[in-house]
């Protein structure tokens, strides 16, 4: 499928399966900006996404240029200062059973990807510090929320948002990547943004054109089988 892609970008002519299975997360970007009228046309199709009740509770922000470069800065400082901010609690530490086994699995294929071996912990805080620095992307797009009760159904009207929006990505010749890192620093993102405290937000998503050469680009990860996900009933 990858020997067809170049061409296929040139003519926007991908099949939706090529697109589905062409999808992954991108963790090193060229720093090429995406011209404007294309991230237009991402955001039109992402606004496609369906909703609960057709409420669309979407909030997005664009970041680019100095802005960027302003809120990576404040989000470098404000990890390593430990001053998280999150609207919502994430512990990895909660994954069990066969959740547990995928993530780590996940964390091994990551960090050998970029050459860290299991035991260097300064090693693994670098390749996770990428996270503030959108690793390298021109730009960045945050589904700000409303809160509505216990927000279950809110941030899966966002997740449908971010796959519908992580898609037409690829379909454009784009990649992107959400972040629940960024997340961690919510507070610190509105503020730099000058959002208001009732939009909350679950995750961002760095996006541009990737760079086929950085380490981070270098693996991709696998799925199950259907057998260990669906039940049918005949
Ligand atoms: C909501 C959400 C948040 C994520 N947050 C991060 C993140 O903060 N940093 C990161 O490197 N990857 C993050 N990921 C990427 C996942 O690790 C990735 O989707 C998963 O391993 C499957 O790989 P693939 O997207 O390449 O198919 C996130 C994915 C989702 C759906």
């Amino acid at each position: 499928m990858e020997t067809a892609t170049s061409e296929r970008i040139q003519t926007g002519t991908y099949t939706f399966k090529e697109v589905l299975h062409l999808r992954k997360s991108c963790r090193g970007f060229l720093r090429t900006p995406v011209p404007g009228d294309m991230i237009t046309s991402v955001l039109e199709d992402a606004q496609m996404a369906p909703s609960n009740c057709n409420t669309q509770p979407w909030e997005t922000h664009i970041v680019s240029g100095d802005k960027l470069k302003e809120l990576s800065e404040a989000l470098v400082r404000a990890n390593k200062a430990g001053r998280l901010s999150p609207d919502f609690s994430f512990d990895t530490d909660e994954y069990h059973g066969r959740y547990q086994e995928r993530y780590f699995n996940l964390a091994k294929t990551h960090y050998e990807g970029f050459g860290i071996k299991r035991d260097d912990r300064e090693g693994r805080k670098e390749v996770s510090d990428l996270n503030y620095k959108f690793f390298n992307a021109p730009h960045l797009a945050i589904p700000f929320m409303p809160s509505f009760g216990d927000n279950v159904r809110v941030g899966g009207d966002i997740g449908m948002y971010g796959q519908t929006f992580l898609l037409s990505l690829t379909a454009h010749g784009l990649a992107g990547i959400p972040q629940t890192a960024l997340g961690f620093f919510a507070g610190t993102i509105r503020e730099i943004l000058n959002v208001p405290g009732e939009l909350k937000m679950l995750f961002g998503i760095s996006f541009g054109y990737a760079d086929p050469d950085a380490p981070g680009n270098s693996f991709r990860l696998g799925r199950d089988p259907l057998s260990h996900n669906v039940t049918f009933h005949p």
